[in-house]
């Protein structure tokens, strides 16, 4: 399989470009056609031009791989059936013994994957707060092979310095360093650049863009991860459909333009929020109340389009906010052009512990927004007309 590295000098040219070579096609297609065969003749026996079978690989699924691996500044890309899918290619790279350190705050479902499925075959995960590189250090163990981040953090939005983490774990020979980049996409944040051996994505959220394909990719630089990765993928068979491959490569052509909107209307709904009497607290990495804002200035590129915040008073104040909204939804994921809102403690997060969900502060109170990228004006004042209906309760 072609392998890649960005080919032109800015991202949006890449997003555009690479891998989508017209002459590659008997046709000469500008737009990748959707290759359904999922089976391509050989020239003799195991002699072929690229493709066999369709789960090992398959034209239309290559040109995305390709076009994705080059927007992260990788060689390799591998896509997968769903962002869970990718988790757990990766977890195979294990065996049974091994441990784990995820960030605390991770996506639910990851935790759940962790906690309820990985534990069966004897891999252990340790959740750490990993604001604290002494504090990570220490949850390091002889049998450690895996670091998985996340930054920012979902839904509490904490930014984790990947470039001091990266270095911590790499201490010790053997240890690879796994960032799920789904908040920030390839456009905001590199995490390939900053340390990390394997970048994974929830491609269902910014990089599809649409909210209408279920897909995971996994890109690294390191030849011989892909080649196990690669070996991996065909045999646990977790692969998207041609149609999902087409339709994530017609999303990530427009990837820039979105995420620059969405960043642009999340830094004024953040800071209509924060001056918003009905509102406890604001959780933006573009804020510069914002904990860790110095380190997200320093390793993203723009700040994202999601924003939690803790609303005064108790569930039934959140429940009376989702109400009345008019241009939001009440709905799970992200990332899409339509603007969503969810409460984490009972939907994306409800599989996470009661314990863990307190520690970390996912109250009946903290509201999670993806911001989409409609009008700004408009956005504010359905939240703000909702806010005025939450407070009358
Ligand atoms: C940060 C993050 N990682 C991974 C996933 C899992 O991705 P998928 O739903 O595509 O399996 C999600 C889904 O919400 C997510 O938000």
């Amino acid at each position: 399989m072609a392998q890649n590295r960005s080919t032109f000098p800015h991202f949006a040219t890449d997003a555009i470009h690479v891998g989508q070579e017209p002459e590659q096609w008997n046709s000469r297609a500008v737009v990748p056609p959707i290759s359904l065969s999922t089976t391509f003749k050989q020239d003799s026996p195991a002699v072929h031009r690229g493709f066999e079978y369709s789960r090992s690989g398959n034209p239309t699924r290559s040109v995305f791989e390709r076009c994705l691996a080059a927007c992260e500044g990788a060689k390799h890309g591998l896509a997968t059936a769903s962002g869970l899918a990718a988790s757990l290619l990766l977890t195979h790279l294990l065996k049974a013994g091994d441990h784990v350190v995820s960030v605390n705050d991770v996506y639910g479902g990851t935790n759940r994957y962790f906690t309820k499925v990985a534990s069966k075959f004897d891999v252990e995960t340790s959740y750490v707060d990993c604001t604290n590189v002494k504090t990570f250090e220490a949850a390091i163990r002889e049998n450690t092979k895996m670091v998985w981040l996340e930054s920012p953090t979902n839904p509490t939005l904490t930014v984790i310095d990947i470039e001091a983490i990266a270095a911590a774990a790499h201490k010790k020979p053997g240890i690879m360093v796994v960032v799920d980049n789904t908040f920030m996409s390839p456009y905001f944040q590199r995490p390939l650049a900053l340390g990390a051996d394997v970048v994974m994505h929830s491609v269902t959220k910014y990089i599809n863009g649409h909210s209408d394909v279920v897909m995971g990719i996994i890109v690294t630089n390191n030849d011989e991860l892909h080649d196990q990765m690669r070996f991996l993928q065909n045999a646990l068979g977790a692969v998207p459909s041609p149609f999902d491959c087409y339709l994530a490569n017609r999303g990530l052509k427009t990837l820039h333009v979105r995420m620059r909107q969405h960043g642009e209307n999340a830094i004024a709904v953040a800071k209509f929020l924060e001056s918003h009497e009905q509102v406890v607290k604001v959780f933006y990495p573009g804020l510069p109340s914002h904990p860790q804002h110095e380190v997200a200035k320093r390793q993203m590129k723009g700040f994202g389009g999601m924003v939690s915040f803790q609303i005064k008073g108790d569930m039934k104040n959140s429940q009376e906010f989702f109400k009345h909204l008019k241009i939001f939804a009440l709905a799970e994921s992200l990332g899409g052009f339509e603007s969503l809102a969810e409460l984490p403690s009972a939907m994306t997060h409800a599989s996470v512990s009661e314990e863990m969900r307190k520690e970390l502060g996912v109250t009946d109170t903290l509201i999670r927004l993806s911001v989409g990228i409609e009008d700004e004006e408009d956005i504010i004042a359905d939240i703000d007309q909702a806010l005025k209906a939450a407070t009358s309760v």
